[in-house]
């Protein structure tokens, strides 16, 4: 297995299939207008496969879908079933629930059985303030289908603002467990996308643990998550929450993803401003021992601490605004997917 020059394992993958979305939440996709990767540059499935084995190969053994919204990729079941027939120990997908109605079964059917919901309200009116489309009765109708098709494994994922959707936190700990759900509050980052990113929105790790303390008693931290980004707590009414601390506690010493966008680049950040052209040497016939090589090459190099780099700014603000988007949208969270 690989290792990078501070000795991280290359042990997971985060795979882009589309980077399109039906939703545009203010944290990531906050402007009037995207223009989207034309088809012809998009990884095709067999393309998908391929990258997926020849991450295999070399060790991976966790992959996890994303998009922008995933299940807006024409035939999705199908391109689960192929990866779900592949030796991983986990194949998840995180999606904003919008088309989860009709496809859940299909995807359960296909072999997926982990599923990341993103929600950051219940109610509709924030809903629409916040991802500027009037969609939660389709994603808690998702849900229910989610739950129905057989997923019982689910994440819920939200991203808290300050004064937009913070007074939520306890109906949303209720909410999930009644849904028999894991709830993990992520802090809002100042990735690509958040080009209105404000520090003063930002609700850390550290207030929301002393709000759930005052509200529900203390907060109880669960054993070591290894590298995954969420620290788990127990709550005395019993309730598990998980919080991502991106943003104020970022934990790139324990990074083991790469990511792959929807149109072929493989980044070794979710900060990285420079990508490797995976798709040119996918379609240039390289063999797998050469697209092997790269994968390795590209690893061995990396030196990446995005969010650790991030929190040492005395200033810090947007990564990128609007305009400089424009020029380098593959800065896009919505294009190399959360
Ligand atoms: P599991 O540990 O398998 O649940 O995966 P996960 O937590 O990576 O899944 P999910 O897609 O739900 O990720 C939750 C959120 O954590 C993402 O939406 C991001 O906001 C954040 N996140 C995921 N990966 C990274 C990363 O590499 N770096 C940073 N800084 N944040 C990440
Ligand atoms: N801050 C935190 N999380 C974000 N996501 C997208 N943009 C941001 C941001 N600025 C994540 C959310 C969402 C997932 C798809 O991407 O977790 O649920
Ligand atoms: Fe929201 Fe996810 Fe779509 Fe971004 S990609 S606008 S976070 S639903």
């Amino acid at each position: 297995m690989p290792l990078d020059r501070r000795s991280r394992p290359l042990r997971a993958l985060r795979l882009s299939v589309t980077d399109r979305c039906n939703l545009r939440c203010q944290y990531c996709m906050p402007e009037s207008k995207y223009d989207w990767v034309p088809r012809s540059e998009l990884l095709t499935f067999e393309e998908l496969s391929r990258v997926v084995d020849r991450f295999i190969a070399l060790g991976v053994r966790k992959v996890r879908l994303t998009g922008g919204e995933p299940l807006l990729r024409a035939d999705l079941p199908a391109l689960v079933k192929t990866l779900a027939g592949k030796a991983l120990e986990e194949l998840a997908l995180t999606t904003n629930g919008v088309l989860l109605r009709s496809l859940a079964k299909p995807l359960f059917d296909a072999g997926l059985r982990q599923l990341t919901v993103s929600l950051d309200t219940l109610s509709r009116t924030t809903f629409v303030h916040l991802a500027r489309r009037d969609e939660l009765h389709r994603v808690l109708d998702g849900l229910d289908a989610a739950r129905t098709a057989g997923f019982s494994r689910l994440k819920l994922d939200t991203v808290l603002l300050r004064g937009v959707n913070d007074h939520e936190v306890d109906a949303l700990v209720d909410f999930a467990a009644q849904l028999g759900a894991e709830l993990r509050f992520i802090e809002y980052m100042d990735v690509g996308g958040a080009t209105r990113w404000d520090r003063d929105q930002v609700v850390t790790r550290a207030e929301l643990l002393s709000r759930l303390a005052s509200s529900r008693g203390s907060p109880h931290a669960l054993p070591s998550r290894g590298s995954a980004p969420a620290e788990r707590f127990a709550l005395p009414g019993g309730q598990i929450v998980g919080i991502v601390a991106s943003t104020t506690q970022p934990f790139c010493g324990a990074c083991d993803r790469a990511r792959v966008s929807a149109d072929g680049q493989l980044f070794t950040c979710l900060y990285a401003t420079e990508s490797t052209d995976l798709r040119t040497v996918l379609r240039s016939g390289a063999d797998d021992a050469a697209v092997e090589a790269t994968l390795e090459r590209v690893w061995n190099r990396r030196v990446d601490r995005g969010a650790e780099a991030r929190a040492e700014l005395l200033r810090r603000g947007p990564l990128a605004d609007a305009e400089q988007l424009k020029v380098m949208p593959q800065l896009e969270m919505h294009r190399r997917g959360g």
